[in-house]
């Protein structure tokens, strides 16, 4: 698709209603604060194509599972993030004609997602079809500040004309999941009110017992004389209040409308109207502008913890910015029961459940750019789902251990494609991977002897169970498996599953050691609660031992799986490119028998594991692999981005940074409109960082390798790391590292210690 946005550095601006292009941009322009999300729709009527989406992280409803054929082990239903009460509706009626931008006639139309303060504008002139000519412009958020209201200004000036405009403000909740397996409403009706200038509507989900409640209250003026409401009304789901207001040419009609959406999650179900209510009168009293500029208070402190600066390139900076900016607004780590979807708040597929996405690929961002609970919330997350990863197990006949889910709302698997919930088993090792990673950047090793040696222990024993042993070979096998690479299904012995699992062991058995060492009673205590037996561990250590790896000597590459060498090997150049994507032009068998490789496979292995691999290793199994690699995950590109910049192929990795740099500003994969792809921007945060800043923590060192793209004139990133908030620029010339803060620090640049006293400046020479 042609770009049609605007580029800006702080701003994504489309100019100009293209009808063709409203559900990507409501994609695109969502609001969000990790507590609820709104897509951009329009506040009036609006009867062209649009998916109304109004979201609240942690509500989901468990849609009966529908499948060609069952399988035992099947989940009953899937689990999806719910479409709930639209807050944000106003129905316009000027001089008897409804306000609608599939009708009118709309010039200077304009839509800005302002992500230096977070919120969404919008502007445009309308003229209706009796010639009647109006301009607009609206402004909504929802407060990070006030988790639970969202506010919205609506500014309607009629240009040529005097007349009335009816105004109906309301709330609907009779809505519908746009993904429902079998077209069932989700919602049921509780209670409705209207009165005066308020509504409210509450509904609850008809499994679950979710409640959910939304009270609005809308304030009209004209030219600054208030204008009281003259009806409100009610029906199932549904409240309203009516204003008429009189137009006058060039005067101005402004609309307040602030709602409180709470929810029994956070509430006892029967005070959830009275805390409505008493949400909205604070909001209220602290008025549209406080809240506004509150908000930019709160995007300031973001920003100042994530932003990365690219001068040279405005694209470049307004894609990444992009990307931190959906991050920050898809979770904020408060709430250790809530996760990151793959569509975070911007629309529905995926069903907004968790995915290995998390560990693998979203931790990164939040260990570097905020506070240390919000990424130990993300384990404790895991860490309290643990039962139902044990269960899930059990339900598909291991005697014991956890397997977490594929997909998951609520710790239960979601999953049911037999293929990958049964087989692709590697997402056990990116949880306990995250552990790794999490005490490596934070130091935070108390964390394993609270909660983490519990989840490894486990897992480790999943992984105990599910390889067997190969007497003939004494070696320990795993089949039957479906590593990363989804396009080669049901293998034997996926090198990466393999060695995720061996490395596992060897981590949980580490992590036993230390504790014994460091807090014997403590160590203790866990092998009584989990039963370990000295057995068990003696098994670990000889399946890490005899782990079977499928690799090519002649070619010094680690096997993707059994026999990947017998496939017909080619590369991704050599194909016509009428083929790509693969996904969409061959059929599933032709894809399966073929060498092409969806996403990072044996590289997310060098990738997690990157200190265990020289250079050699990593650029045989690089050079091999990335040319087959179709790069048909949106994860893809930044795992190869990330090692191609350790490689030295430059233009490669700034290739790579490209195809997901832009990927929903551009809509590169053609399916922006069905939400964004939130996870696969922190990996572009990653390509960036640990890519071209070339960051690792190794033994508790910081290490900086940077290089910068001959495009760009300079970049600059900021990390926390141990207490000290670092901004490293680095620009053709130098890497200059400032500590923002007055924790004493060092730095490993291009292998050398270099000292960053608190609130000092170091500059070094770019090599
Ligand atoms: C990828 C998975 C990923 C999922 C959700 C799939 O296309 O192959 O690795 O977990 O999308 O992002």
């Amino acid at each position: 698709m042609k770009p049609y946005l605007k580029e800006h550095p702080w701003s994504i601006i489309e100019e100009g209603f293209d009808q063709t292009k409203h559900e990507i941009s409501e994609s695109i322009f969502s609001i969000g604060n990790g507590h609820m999300g709104q897509r951009a729709n329009f506040e009036e009527t609006y009867t062209g194509a649009s998916l109304q989406g109004s979201y609240m992280a942690g509500v989901y409803y468990p849609d009966k599972t529908r499948v060609g054929w069952w399988k035992n082990g099947y989940p009953e239903y899937f689990a999806k993030v719910l479409n709930a009460t639209n807050w944000i509706g106003l129905k316009l009626v000027i001089n008897g004609i409804i306000l609608n931008l599939n009708t009118a006639k709309v010039s200077e139309f304009k839509r800005e997602l302002n992500m230096k303060e977070g919120f969404l504008y919008r502007a445009f002139t309308a003229t209706l079809e009796n010639g009647d000519i109006v301009t607009v412009e609206a402004t909504r958020f929802v407060s990070i500040t006030m988790k639970e209201i969202g506010a919205i200004e609506y500014k309607v000036t009629p240009v040529n004309f005097d007349g009335e405009i009816e105004i109906t403000s309301f709330l609907d909740g009779d809505i519908i999941n746009s993904d429902a397996n079998y077209d069932e409403k989700f919602w049921a009706e509780v209670n409705q009110t209207a009165t005066d200038n308020k509504a409210l509507v509450t509904v609850k989900t008809k499994k679950l017992d979710f409640y959910y409640t939304s009270k609005m209250q809308t304030f009209v003026d004209t030219d600054g004389v208030n204008i009281e409401p003259t009806t409100a009304s009610t029906r199932e789901k549904y409240a309203d209040v009516v204003f008429h207001a009189p137009l006058k040419q060039g005067k101005t009609t402004a609309i307040y409308k602030y709602a409180a959406n709470v929810t029994n999650r956070d509430h006892a179900h029967d005070v959830l109207e009275a805390v409505a209510t008493a949400k909205l009168t604070d909001a209220v009293s602290i008025g549209f502008g406080a809240l506004k500029s509150a908000q930019k208070d709160a995007w300031d402190k973001k920003w100042q913890d994530s932003d990365i600066v690219i001068e040279g390139d405005v694209s470049a900076q307004q894609g990444i910015r992009f990307n931190i900016f959906h991050m920050n607004q898809t979770y904020t780590g408060e709430d250790a029961r809530l996760n990151i979807g793959p569509k975070g708040f911007t629309g529905e597929k995926y069903g907004g459940s968790t995915y290995w996405d998390t560990e693998a690929y979203c931790l990164p961002f939040y260990l570097a750019t905020a506070d240390q609970n919000i990424s130990r919330n993300l384990l404790v997350y895991r860490h309290n789902h643990l039962e139902k990863a044990k269960e899930n197990a059990q339900k598909l006949g291991f005697t014991k251990g956890a397997l977490y889910p594929m997909v998951t709302m609520n710790g239960e698997e979601s999953h049911n494609e037999w293929e990958i919930t049964f087989e692709e088993i590697h997402r056990n090792g990116a949880i306990a991977y995250a552990i790794y990673d999490y005490v490596n950047y934070t130091g935070d090793k108390d964390y394993i002897g609270e909660l983490g040696i519990e989840v490894l222990v486990e897992i480790s024993r999943f992984w105990e169970e599910r390889v067997h042993y190969v007497p003939r070979k004494d070696v320990y096998m795993m089949h039957g498996v479906t590593g990363p690479n989804e396009y080669d299904n049901n293998v034997n012995n996926n090198w990466y599953t393999n060695r995720i699992a061996s490395w596992t062991l060897d981590y949980t058995l580490q992590s036993l050691r230390d504790l014994k060492e460091t807090d014997p009673s403590l160590y203790q205590q866990w092998v009584e609660k989990l039963h370990l037996q000295p057995e068990e561990t003696t098994k670990w250590e000889d399946i890490i031992d005899k782990m079977y790896y499928p690799v090519d000597e002649n070619l010094g590459v680690f096997l993707q799986a059994d026999n990947f060498l017998d496939k017909e090997i080619m590369k991704v150049e050599d194909l016509d490119s009428k083929h790509l994507p693969l996904n969409q032009n061959w059929s599933w068998d032709r894809i399966l028998r073929s060498c092409f490789i969806k996403q990072a496979d044996v590289l997310q292995g060098m990738h997690f594991l990157n200190h265990e691999y020289d250079l050699d290793t990593i650029k045989r199994n690089f050079d091999f692999y990335e040319p087959m690699t179709v790069h048909e995950s949106s994860l893809s590109p930044c795992v190869h981005s990330i090692l191609a910049c350790q490689l030295g192929y430059q233009d490669k990795a700034y290739d790579m940074y490209l195809r997901t740099a832009r990927l929903d500003l551009d809509n590169y994969n053609n399916d922006t409109e069905d939400g964004c792809h939130i996870t696969s921007m922190a990996g572009t945060w990653m390509s960036v960082v640990q890519g071209f800043g070339g960051m690792k923590v190794i033994d508790h060192d910081l290490h900086l390798r940077p290089f910068i793209p001959g495009k760009w004139d300079s970049f600059s990133f900021k990390i926390v790391f141990r207490g000290a908030r670092l901004n490293i620029h680095v620009t053709q010339q130098h890497i200059e590292v400032t500590n923002e803060t007055a924790v004493d620090t060092a730095v490993k640049i291009f292998d050398e210690t270099v000292h960053v006293g608190g609130n000092e400046t170091v500059s070094v020479k770019t090599k």
